[in-house]
């Protein structure tokens, strides 16, 4: 049985963006925040992505979920798994097969509802027995509607903890440890510091699919907001800071321009060359991490990569 529960109207997503579009294109240095990006295009450009050579942490991911699922089923015996920005929830299946013996219910939770919805098909059928219930919301805001219940597990997969600034991370962990009794879980993947060669060209392949991903989120304003942005007269840039120790990905403006949008009343004017923040990446350290997640309530009880180091899985209870 799969049901649908919207947290997040089209209505309350289309406020938000425009709150946040005045907020952000008013600001000096201009930003919108990374969750604009995942329209269906997006969302599927994403899935690309993922396809990658160059692009190594899905994979990295998939081969700890591999090794370790059994582990995790075993040490949770988790009867519910939330997965957060869940996206399609390809990997995820590598989890629902291990928890087979104790899951009742999956409840993944995502911005996207075509993700969603795509992500969900087939699941009631290949899992019998498992209630999946699809939540359409945002997990900066809406963990809070997701009734307390027995033997959860909450996994935030794919390394998307790195796309929350530093500040919002910090609610967010305490907004995750809310959600969970003492005792429960989270399976959370991070993305570590690494060669910064290696994590630019993860962000800045060849092929042009992370420049196409980048450049989506000019669309989603022009639908949305009436706005008049050309997306070809901006180009993607993927930028290691080594002082945040992120990657930032821009759009930065090839000529001088006044964008107009209607959705907001406004124009917005570029400079040769002015930059667009539109996404942050933030790359972990060990202690870094477990000194937060200790910070939030949680300890951590694993810590597994894969072969080659460059990707955490981490297995966390929420203390009492
Ligand atoms: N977990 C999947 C997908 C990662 S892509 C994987 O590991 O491959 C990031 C996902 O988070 C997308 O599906 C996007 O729609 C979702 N997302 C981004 N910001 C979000 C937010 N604030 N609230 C809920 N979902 C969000
Ligand atoms: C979803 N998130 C973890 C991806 C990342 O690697 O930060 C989004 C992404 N941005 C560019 N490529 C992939």
């Amino acid at each position: 049985m799969t049901e649908l529960d919207v947290r997040l109207t089209p209505d309350e997503a289309a406020r938000a963006l425009r709150e946040e579009a005045a907020a952000g294109l008013a600001d000096t240095p201009k930003w919108l925040s990374p969750k604009w990006f995942y329209d269906e295009v997006g969302s599927s450009l994403f899935e690309d992505i993922t396809r990658l050579p160059e692009y190594y942490p899905t994979r990295a991911e998939r081969e700890i979920l591999t090794a370790r699922a059994g582990e995790v089923a075993e040490l949770t015996g988790a009867a519910e798994l939330v997965e957060l920005g869940s996206g399609f929830s390809v990997k995820t299946r590598l989890l629902l097969d291990a928890l087979r013996p104790t899951l009742r219910r999956f409840t993944p939770l995502d911005v996207s509802e075509s993700a969603l919805l795509a992500g969900a098909s087939g699941l009631a059928d290949d899992y019998p027995g498992v209630q999946v219930r699809c939540v359409v919301g945002d997990f900066t805001q809406h963990l809070g509607a997701l009734p307390v219940s027995d033997g959860r597990l909450v996994a935030f997969l794919g390394g998307t903890i790195g796309n929350l600034l530093p500040e919002e991370r910090g609610k967010f962990f305490a907004a995750v440890r809310e959600s969970l009794r003492a005792g429960q879980w989270l399976l959370l993947g991070a993305d570590l510091v690494k060669d910064p060669e290696v994590l630019v060209r993860a962000y800045d392949d060849p092929a042009g699919v992370t420049a196409a991903f980048n450049r989506n989120v000019l669309r989603v304003l022009n639908r949305e907001l009436g706005a008049g942005f050309d997306p070809d007269a901006f180009a993607h840039v993927a930028r290691w800071n080594p002082e945040r120790e992120w990657i930032e990905m821009r759009l930065r403006a090839e000529r001088a321009m006044r964008v107009p949008v209607p959705g907001l009343g406004i124009e917005v004017g570029f400079a040769e060359g002015e930059e667009l923040r539109t996404e942050v990446s933030a790359k972990f350290r060990r202690d870094g991490l477990e000194r937060e997640l200790g910070e939030s309530g949680f300890a951590v009880r694993r810590w597994w990569t894969d072969s080659e180091g460059r990707f955490a899985l981490v297995l966390a209870q929420a203390t009492g």
